[in-house]
């Protein structure tokens, strides 16, 4: 059986490539502009990761931002998905700043990104990976401290009782919650990987 067929009958769902382009599409810069929303945290020089990249919607538009010094790592387990996001990449001259990887749903794999990563993302996917409570804290290693996470999920297919658990994975993977940002047909939430001086304090003496 082609990771395709697999991947479609695997539960909980992945979404196939092809249903991609649905909100995938020039219009959706009207509701979801990558610049505007990564405007707080996303800095030139960073280095990002988009995890359930996709076709690379966020991806290109993080690697405007970082510039020439920057790196976005954009992850997702179909191959296929990788492969238009690296064509449109060549396409907007942002292909340089993207650099692809194909992980399996269990594991991201980049271990040697891990405390690397200023800021990473997951706009639209946690809901589709296995065990989520191990994901979440997967991304918990890969941040640098001080640095960011945006969490964003669907309002169609999350509920806010299902959003409520990824949150809590994520506080108990050792993620603050900065902020709850207003995201087009979407929760979302804002987390910081705090330093270890502000968890701990000063050792007492
Ligand atoms: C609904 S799409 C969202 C794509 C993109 N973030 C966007 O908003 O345009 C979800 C993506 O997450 C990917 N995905 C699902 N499970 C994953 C996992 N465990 N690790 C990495 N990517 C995954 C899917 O292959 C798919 O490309």
């Amino acid at each position: 059986m082609k990771l395709s067929q697999k991947l479609l009958l695997s539960e909980p769902h992945v979404c196939p490539w092809w249903l991609a382009y649905t909100f995938d599409n020039p219009f959706r810069r009207l509701i979801h502009n990558p610049e505007k929303i990564f405007s707080p945290y996303l800095k030139e020089g960073m280095t990002a990761m988009d995890i359930g990249c996709g076709m690379g919607f966020f991806s290109i538009g993080m690697a405007r931002t970082v510039g020439d010094v920057g790196k976005v790592i954009s992850v997702d387990i179909q191959q296929k998905m990788l492969d238009i996001l690296q064509k449109r990449a060549l396409k907007t001259g942002m292909g340089h700043r993207i650099q692809p990887h194909c992980a399996t749903p269990n594991d991201i794999g980049l271990t040697h990104y891990s405390g690397r990563i200023d800021l990473a993302l997951t706009f639209w996917m946690v809901h589709e990976t296995p065990r989520i409570e191990n994901f979440v804290a997967e991304i918990f290693s890969l941040v640098k401290p001080g640095g960011k996470y945006l969490l964003v999920e669907p309002k169609g297919h999350v509920s806010p009782a299902l959003f409520q658990r990824i949150t809590v994975a994520a506080v108990q993977a050792g993620f603050h919650i900065l902020d709850h940002p207003r995201i087009a047909l979407s929760h979302a939430v804002w987390f910081e990987k705090l330093q270890q001086c502000e968890i701990g304090g000063l050792p007492e003496m």
